[in-house]
């Protein structure tokens, strides 16, 4: 049993209004503000919310914090990471930043096949400790549910071990068997490669995995075998996200609206008639802006999709190689002064349709009686500052699950 929470005298409680997901159009802006008020977490849900002359006096064991100056914000949903990993990518940043193209390296067995390397090397006790290490980053910039996928053991024991250890630290498995060919089906290359993913990694990892990914882009998969490997992951019962449109447009965004996807994730190079597409469809488009200013590439049409009509999550992406960044609030920065989102349009992309993404959308990314009790406490009085403050410390408290899982060191 844990001890209920009572966060009093907050400046601020800032949730997106209403119950419906995902979240489209002006809806998107409309967020629930409540001046002078409280939360009460009690055991794992949100008991209530409210004005501080409002609260009724609580009976039994109750833990206080002292919301003063600070806003609450429900916590952040990173519906999109490549958070388990062995090693880092430190050198093919210096690399990049020196002239070298993300694309160029992965060509020569650099990139994401460095990745696999380091991963495939490691025990399961390193991995588990590596992912744990970048979880604790996560926490600390306000994310309390995150998804993360495999990708980096295109193997089947290593893949496996990807997806085991990301359930075990709490977070939602994406099998992502199609990141990459390995380069032991450099001859059969990439029809065989999903032959394979299909045959002999797929009955394992539907068992462990809640979603299948892949990689559609030139040098990795094209239309026909992301198809077919959705196809098949879809028949075992995985819901299905795409990464398209990264660096070329080549049919991710009709393929993940024939297959009902869940997500069609990047979009960086979607054009007019990508837009009006998935805004007629039901797929979430996710919109990773820090990996495109990591990578120095174009932003996605983030306006553009959200004046269309289009459902737009945001996420992070983190990952050792086009985006080594942990941070939502700073994804809602970037949102904010590069895509041309409003800071509540980016906290409905973090929170509620991140959620709806991960299938969570009755429980996570609102603070209203009866979601689960995950709450960021923002460093200032108007919560807006989650967007405002590029870089700066703004998560104060980050309560997961009715318990503190974190909080700034005074
Ligand atoms: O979403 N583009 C493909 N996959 C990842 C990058 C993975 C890596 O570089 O290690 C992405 O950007
Ligand atoms: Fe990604």
């Amino acid at each position: 049993m844990t001890t209920p929470i009572l966060i009093r005298d907050l400046a601020q409680v800032a949730s997106p209004a209403g119950s419906d997901a995902p979240l489209r159009g002006a809806s998107l802006r409309d967020i629930t503000v409540v001046d002078d008020a409280f939360v009460l977490c009690d055991e794992r849900r949100i008991a209530a919310v409210g004005r501080m002359r409002d609260l009724e006096p609580i009976a039994g064991d109750v833990e206080e914090l002292d919301g003063r100056g600070l806003s609450a914000i429900p916590g952040l949903v990173d519906c999109h990471t490549h958070a388990c990993f062995a090693g880092d990518r430190v050198e093919e940043f210096s690399l990049r930043a020196g002239g070298a193209s993300y694309e160029e390296l992965h060509a020569r067995g650099g990139g994401i096949l460095s990745t696999v390397r380091a991963t495939r090397e490691a025990s399961g006790d390193e991995l588990a400790e590596a992912l744990a290490k970048h979880v604790g980053w996560m926490r600390q910039a306000g994310t309390t549910t995150f998804e993360a996928k495999s990708g980096y053991g295109l193997d089947h024991d290593t893949e496996l071990a990807q997806l085991r250890a990301i359930a075990n630290a709490g977070g939602i498995p994406t099998w992502l068997g199609a990141h990459s060919v390995p380069p032991e089906f450099a001859d059969g290359g990439a029809d065989a490669y999903v032959d394979f993913l299909v045959g002999d990694v797929l009955p394992d990892a539907a068992q462990l995995a809640e979603s299948a990914d892949v990689f559609l882009e030139r040098g990795a998969f094209d239309a026909i075998q992301a198809g077919r490997y959705l196809t098949a992951c879809r028949e075992a019962g995985l819901e299905l996200r795409l990464h398209g449109d990264q660096f070329t447009e080549s049919g991710a965004i009709p393929l993940a609206i024939e297959l009902r996807a869940r997500s069609v994730d990047h979009l960086e190079a979607t054009g007019e008639e990508g837009v009006a597409a998935l805004a007629e469809s039901e797929v979430t488009g996710v919109l990773l802006p820090a990996s495109a200013l990591f990578l120095g590439r174009p932003m996605p049409p983030g306006r553009a999709l959200v004046d269309a009509g289009a459902a737009v999550a945001l996420a992070t992406d983190f990952n050792p190689g086009s985006a080594f960044c942990e941070s939502l609030p700073l994804v809602c920065s970037l949102a904010a002064t590069q895509l041309k989102i409003a800071p509540e349009e980016a906290l409905s992309a973090c929170t509620v349709n991140a959620a709806h993404v991960l299938g969570r959308a009755d429980r996570k990314g609102r603070l209203a009686p009866g979601y689960d009790a995950d709450v960021v406490l923002v460093a200032a009085d108007d919560w807006r500052h989650l967007a405002y403050h590029l870089g700066g410390p703004v998560v104060h408290t980050v309560i997961a699950g009715g318990q503190i899982a974190w909080r700034r060191p005074a």
